[in-house]
């Protein structure tokens, strides 16, 4: 069905490198990385060096890097030399998403770009042939532990359907992200994500390693 990427928005980022290890230790094959710069969204999290910093306690996963930067194109460059395996800019940071996964694969990477709650598919789906994932936000960017919003199990549906019929399935991948919780990860599963992003429902509990085990439950 779909593969867990935790998000490490809310982990102790003292301990940061720990979080990244139990994933690696639980068998993802994904991590999702939350890049905020206090200008397109409210919050500053981290940068390019704490993304090299983690990249030898990641080992062998995919790190995902969601920019949730203005101007997003200056960026990927540095997140792909700092050990990023997918870059993702948001379409509304951007007049030039498009060119950025192209900087992103021609840096050896690759790239993918994020939609907020009220952008729909359509925005980018004369150019989903030229991605390598799409993000869907399912709250609005900036914070971790919120709800998700109800109208986006239909966006994704329409996502995996758009995908699908485009013959892109597997070669576009489609990333969810934002308030999945222990109730609604099979839902979200179901409606046709390829990746789920869980982190207040992961690195928010009392049991990191069990929370990680019960949402693989249910996905996969
Ligand atoms: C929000 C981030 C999400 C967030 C998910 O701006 O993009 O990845 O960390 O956190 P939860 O799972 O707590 O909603
Ligand atoms: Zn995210």
């Amino acid at each position: 069905m779909a593969e867990l990427a935790p998000s490490i928005l809310s982990a102790d980022f003292g301990r940061a490198a720990e979080a990244i290890a139990l994933c690696r230790e639980t068998g993802l094959r994904y991590v999702h990385l939350d890049v905020m710069d206090g200008r397109f969204v409210p919050e500053i999290t981290f940068g390019s060096k704490m993304t090299a910093d983690l990249r030898a306690a990641a080992g062998g996963m995919e790190m995902i890097a969601h920019l949730m930067v203005a101007e997003p194109e200056r960026q990927v460059n540095s997140f792909c030399e700092a050990g990023a395996d997918y870059v993702e800019v948001h379409v509304e940071a951007t007049a030039h998403a498009h060119r950025a996964v192209q900087a992103a694969r021609g840096a050896g990477k690759k790239g993918g770009i994020a939609l907020n709650p009220q952008t729909p598919v359509a925005a980018v789906e004369p150019i989903l042939g030229d991605i390598d994932i799409l993000l869907l936000m399912s709250v609005n960017p900036g914070w971790g532990g919120q709800s998700f919003i109800e109208p986006v199990y239909a966006k994704i549906g329409n996502a995996r359907r758009t995908i699908d019929d485009a013959g892109l399935s597997g070669k576009c991948l489609l990333e969810v992200d934002g308030g999945v919780k222990p109730e609604n990860a099979a839902r979200v599963a179901e409606a046709g994500a390829d990746i789920v992003v869980a982190g207040s429902a992961v690195f928010g509990t009392a049991d990191p390693r069990a929370a990680i085990e019960e949402l693989k439950g249910l996905i996969q």
